[in-house]
């Protein structure tokens, strides 16, 4: 159709993980397990709800364009409101990233198979998209500094990485960081920040500020909060002084902000989610180890399989549907040969295991 671009003509649609009704219904299962989208297992956080509901009277005002959340998040990380944004989730600011800060002739540069969100947003703005392959399943820094040229403008780059779930040192960033030019945006995405925190090999962005260096977190993982969009960025105050001129002013919602500053709060949340999906990434590592999968180390709250060929990987998700567990193919990231696990409640992880050990025979 003459009225597409032809870089959005070629662009496969986001597809969303399976729903549970849907799968329920479909296979006729009394339980399932959704494991596809590195969702918090444990529901939303508490004070979050509580927060909606307080929230709710006020819905026929507009909302302030998370002016509240910004300052909460200023204070909290010792920074100025104007070096805060928040947005509809983390890919409601990336959007607002790329519609700000790159031209036609710009080139956007990042590893083989990053996070598909970020992948789908950059390939339709219709600029050229350049990446460099894994060096054992983590990001090559070094192969990406040497691909930088005179068009580069955005370099993204997810700290833990989706879909591998390996993170890279301050000190490795900071060898790559020496050969990026000032005119460079690096994108940091930071979806899995808290649950990678207490490793010391992990560098907490905030520490260290770059003024080229927007980093960017969510309330959709850690915090279960993944259906009412809120997210949030760091960055020099210009760089938040123009993306503030681009994003859509009322977003993020005045629900979204509520419950993202009382997320913020719910301590006892964050520390039951991070025990369960401690507990989690070791049982699935292990088990599916003992079953003779390769398993990425992760850092984040899923695990990586890297199967032998395609077809094992379709197979494998086919069959485990099946059985009630919704896993993600990672096909569309680039990834064919692997399959994605996100660690769910002690139950969906043990019928996980079992289900794959039933299985064993498909993936040896
Ligand atoms: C690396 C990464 N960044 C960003 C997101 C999206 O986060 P949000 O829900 O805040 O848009 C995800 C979600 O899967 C992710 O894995």
């Amino acid at each position: 159709m003459a009225l597409v671009p032809p870089y959005i003509e070629s662009l496969r649609p986001y597809e969303a993980g399976r729903g549970i009704d849907e799968v329920r219904r479909e296979f006729h299962l009394p339980r399932v397990s959704k494991l596809a989208s590195n969702e918090n297992p444990l529901g939303p956080s508490p004070l979050a709800l509580e927060a909606i509901s307080k929230s709710l009277s006020s819905l026929h005002l507009y909302p302030n364009g998370g002016l509240d959340l910004r300052r909460v998040l200023a204070e909290k990380f010792d920074l100025k409101i104007e070096n805060v944004i928040a947005g509809s989730g983390s890919e409601g600011i990336m959007s607002n990233i790329i519609r700000t800060f790159l031209c036609d002739e710009d080139e956007v540069l990042t590893t083989e198979a990053a996070f598909i969100g970020f992948q789908v947003l950059a390939k339709s703005r219709g600029v050229k998209y350049r990446t460099v392959p894994y060096r054992d399943w983590h990001y090559d820094l070094a192969a990406l500094a040497a691909q930088i040229n005179d068009r580069t403008k955005i370099i993204y780059l997810a700290n833990p990485n989706n879909p591998t779930g390996t993170i890279f040192s301050k000190h490795e960033f900071d060898e790559f960081y020496k050969h990026v030019p000032e005119r460079v945006l690096i994108i940091l995405d930071e979806a899995y920040f808290e649950y990678a925190k207490d490793n010391p090999r992990y560098p907490d962005s905030m520490h260290y500020r770059y003024d080229n260096v927007i980093t960017l977190r969510t309330f959709s993982k850690i915090y279960g909060l993944a259906g009412v969009r809120i997210g949030y960025g760091f960055a020099h105050e210009d760089l938040i002084a123009n993306l503030l001129k681009v994003k859509l002013p009322f977003e993020p919602s005045t629900l979204a902000q509520a419950a993202g500053i009382a997320a913020l709060a719910d301590k006892q949340f964050l520390h039951r989610s991070l025990e369960l999906n401690a507990r989690g990434l070791q049982l699935l590592t292990r088990s599916f180890r003992e079953l003779g999968i390769t398993v990425v180390p992760s850092e984040a709250n899923f695990v990586m399989l890297a199967l032998g060929s395609a077809e094992q990987a379709s197979q494998l998700t086919r069959e485990l549907l099946m059985q009630g567990i919704i896993v993600r193919p990672l096909g569309s990231f680039g990834l064919p040969n692997a399959i994605r696990v996100s660690t769910g409640t002690g139950e969906d992880n043990q019928r996980t295991v079992e289900a794959m050990s039933k299985l064993a025979a498909l993936v040896s």
